[in-house]
């Protein structure tokens, strides 16, 4: 699975190469240092893939594990947040239909949905995007790695400052959101936690 990504980014540093000689070409295929302390083969540059979250203490249904989509999660003013969780529960058409990988951050995109900007992810918060005026999605916060086949399973696995093994699914009311690093009294239902590992499923 992990040759479809590396195949990817060696086309896409090929391309970028022809358009704008040198320099590219090495800053696709070392990563930069939000992927330290996550092994060689860490990549920060990715596009086709989905996202599943696999259950690490409990049963699963399949090897890949529950579709994870961008959710919904308020407005203020001229602000809407957005945040991953399951498909299963989400109540919506989705806005943001697509996920990459680009230079470390996440950037989302979907026909006619608004730019959206990652924002840096705290300890019992959800990975989060803003969409207002003037975002731009490629100076997102610069916090993201995938690591190749931490499960066993074949497939990447999504970390978020340095960190792949820190994420929970926790039910809101009407979502079941992915948080990093869970924590009681965050506006979530802690009890309803359990851990989970971020599959990039190509
Ligand atoms: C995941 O495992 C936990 C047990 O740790 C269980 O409570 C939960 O229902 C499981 N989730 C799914 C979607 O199977
Ligand atoms: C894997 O199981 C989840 C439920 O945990 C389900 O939503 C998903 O569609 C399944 N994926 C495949 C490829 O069957
Ligand atoms: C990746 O991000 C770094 C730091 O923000 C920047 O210096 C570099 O030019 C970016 N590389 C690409 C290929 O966009």
């Amino acid at each position: 699975m992990l040759s479809f990504s590396v195949i990817a980014i060696a086309l896409a540093a090929a391309t970028s190469t022809m358009a704008h000689p040198a320099a590219k070409l090495s800053a696709r295929t070392t990563p930069g240092p939000w992927c330290d302390g996550l092994g060689a083969g860490a990549f920060d540059t990715a596009s086709g893939f989905t996202i599943a979250a696999l259950n690490t203490t409990g049963a699963n249904s399949n090897s890949t594990g529950a579709p994870i989509v961008v959710n919904s999660a308020g407005s203020f003013s001229d602000i809407t947040v957005w945040q991953l969780g399951t498909w299963a529960q989400y109540q919506y058409p989705l806005e943001y239909t697509s996920i990459a990988l680009e230079n470390g951050t996440l950037v989302i995109s979907g026909d006619g949905a608004p730019p959206a900007q990652a924002d840096p992810v705290d300890a019992g918060n959800s990975l989060e995007w803003a969409s207002r005026p003037g975002a731009d999605p490629k100076n997102g916060a610069q916090v993201y790695c995938a690591v190749p086949d931490a499960t066993g399973s074949g497939y990447p696995v999504l970390a978020v400052n340095g960190d792949a093994d820190s994420f929970s699914l926790c039910q809101l009311t009407f979502e079941n959101v992915v948080w990093y690093k869970a924590a009681p009294n965050r506006g979530y239902h802690f009890d309803t936690c359990y851990p989970v590992k971020l599959q990039l499923i190509f």
